[in-house]
């Protein structure tokens, strides 16, 4: 018996990094996965890792900022394998920049992707959790502390960490049998650090960013580097690593756990 078995799950951003992960742990663990994301040919992939694990899945294209996709989402759940009692908000974006330089466009494109989904996912999940579930939003140790040059980042993810506060006591007050936590992960080994819209190298001194890049060009940190300066146990995390938490508190192993924020970060935060 896996930790999930009988388990319906939906992961967004399951294409890449975290959520790709996540996804293919559940699915290990016998939970039914629809794996979502913008990325098509990376859900592809993702699908193939599932079946090699043994597990079932399906993949659904879904931009987790349009409302409209939530419902079809939801509803393509259902039709190929029931209501969803477990849903994983992972898809996300970061886009450095210093506040002097930041664009509204930028601020609000940032809340969009990581909060506005956050919001429109709990109420898609809330609405069609039937006998209860397990929601889990990915915050960040950005929504647990400032960073220079993240601003907006750390806005969205803190946005994330009290939302999900207030949606756990809501949840319990309406009898739904939905628990809802956050998970904040340190610096995890994704390729979030090497995407152009993440710029994050365009707040930092240029020694600063080629002591951290990697040998393939200009934005592309390396996140073991950047995990060796501020995290005690000296590298950056794994995906598996948080796929881990999010499996317990997918699974009824964390059935009193809600309204809670998870930290995973190799004790970057303990100090
Ligand atoms: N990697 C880290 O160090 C780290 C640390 C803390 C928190 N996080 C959070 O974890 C989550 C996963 O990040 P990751 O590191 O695996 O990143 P990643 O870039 O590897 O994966 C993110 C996925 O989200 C998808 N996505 C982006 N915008 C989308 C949209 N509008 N609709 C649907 N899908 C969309 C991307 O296509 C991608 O597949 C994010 O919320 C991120 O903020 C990451």
């Amino acid at each position: 018996m896996g930790q999930v078995s009988g388990k319906i799950a939906i992961v967004t951003g399951a294409a890449s990094g975290i959520g790709r992960a996540t996804a293919v742990l559940l699915a290990q663990e016998g939970a039914k996965v629809m794996a979502t994301d913008l990325d098509e040919a990376g859900l592809k992939e993702t699908l193939d890792l599932i079946k090699k694990a043994g597990g079932t899945g399906a993949i659904a294209k879904q931009d987790v900022v349009d409302e409209a996709r939530w419902d079809a989402v939801i509803a393509e759940t259902e039709k190929q394998f029931g209501p969803p009692s477990i849903l994983v908000n992972n898809a996300g974006i970061a886009i450095a920049g210093a506040i002097l330089e930041y664009s509204l466009a930028d601020w609000q494109k940032q809340m969009a992707v990581n909060t506005d989904s956050v919001f429109l996912g709990t109420r898609a999940a809330m609405r069609a959790m039937k006998g209860g579930g397990s929601i889990i939003n990915l915050s960040s140790v950005a929504g647990l502390r400032g960073s220079a040059g993240v601003s907006a980042y750390c806005a969205s993810k803190g946005a994330v960490r009290l939302f999900t506060k207030a949606a756990a006591v809501e949840c319990a007050a309406l009898g739904l049998n939905i628990r809802v936590n956050s998970v904040h992960p340190g610096i995890i080994d994704t390729p979030i650090w090497q995407k152009d819209i993440t710029r994050i190298t365009e707040t930092m001194p240029a020694e600063q960013v080629s002591a951290m890049t990697a040998h393939t060009g200009g934005n592309a940190l390396d996140p073991n580097v950047i995990a060796m300066g501020g995290t005690p146990m000296g590298r950056a995390g794994k995906p598996e690593e948080v796929a881990q938490l999010i499996l317990w508190l997918s699974s009824d192993a964390s059935s009193f756990s809600t309204g809670q924020e998870h930290v995973v970060d190799g004790g970057l935060t303990a100090r």
